[in-house]
């Protein structure tokens, strides 16, 4: 399990250059404008470091320790706090006060949070009242033969991309969890996505 960890964030960068070459503009577009206290999710090998501007206060949760210590690296500003916990493990609780995050990133990573239902509860806590929340994430196909290939391919490429689900429904899971979209779209990178500003719904 170490091994295939250290293995996983060893070849993260490499592997997904040409597809991440393809993301540059959207996460562009969606990170450079943050402000004030960022909440980054599962953060990686910290691909998104680059485009949070330097004034920005970021707080990096990654439980990966080889992928954190690689996004160490990444960290020019240092502005940045690194947390070696997953996003619903409640020590974060003694680091997140309620209310207190300006904006919550999350790029390629509720794919991946084993309970994203319960992460999106969380991020309704630790969000101020005009909070923003940010996502980039590749969601199930609409067609159903494709549908259909990512639910039976999915158990395989679950174990070989640390945890990663080709067939979530996150962008309506979001909306569900009681989050509005302020701008959204979808779109194709051999995979469907689904990225946005979103805001918390009034109750
Ligand atoms: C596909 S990578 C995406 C990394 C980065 N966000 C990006 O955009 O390149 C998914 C990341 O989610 C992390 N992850 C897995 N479970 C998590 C959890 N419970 N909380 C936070 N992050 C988690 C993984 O360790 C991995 O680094």
């Amino acid at each position: 399990m170490a091994l295939y960890q250290e293995l996983f964030a060893r070849f993260y960068d490499p592997l997904l250059h040409d597809f991440e070459r393809s993301l540059f503009k959207k996460r562009k577009a969606l990170l450079s404008n943050v402000k004030g206290t960022v909440l980054g999710v599962g953060e990686g090998t910290g691909v998104n470091f680059k485009f949070y501007p330097k004034e920005a206060t970021i707080i990096a949760v990654e439980p990966s320790e080889p992928m954190l210590r690689r996004a160490r690296k990444k960290d020019n500003n240092g502005n940045i706090s690194y947390y070696n916990l997953g996003i619903n493990d409640p020590e974060l609780d003694s680091v997140i006060n309620e209310k207190s995050i300006d904006t919550i990133v999350c790029t390629l990573v509720l794919c991946t949070i084993p309970d994203p239902e319960k992460a999106l509860q969380n991020f309704k806590r630790w969000l101020k009242p005009d909070g923003r929340l940010i996502i980039m994430e590749h969601i199930h196909a609409t067609k159903p033969i494709n549908k259909s290939f990512q639910n039976l391919f999915n158990p395989v490429w679950k174990v070989f991309s640390e945890g990663c689900n080709l067939n979530r429904n996150t962008d309506l899971m979001i909306k569900k969890a009681g989050f509005e979209a302020i701008e959204e779209e979808y779109f194709k990178r051999t995979l469907r996505f689904h990225s946005g500003v979103f805001k918390l719904k009034e109750e």
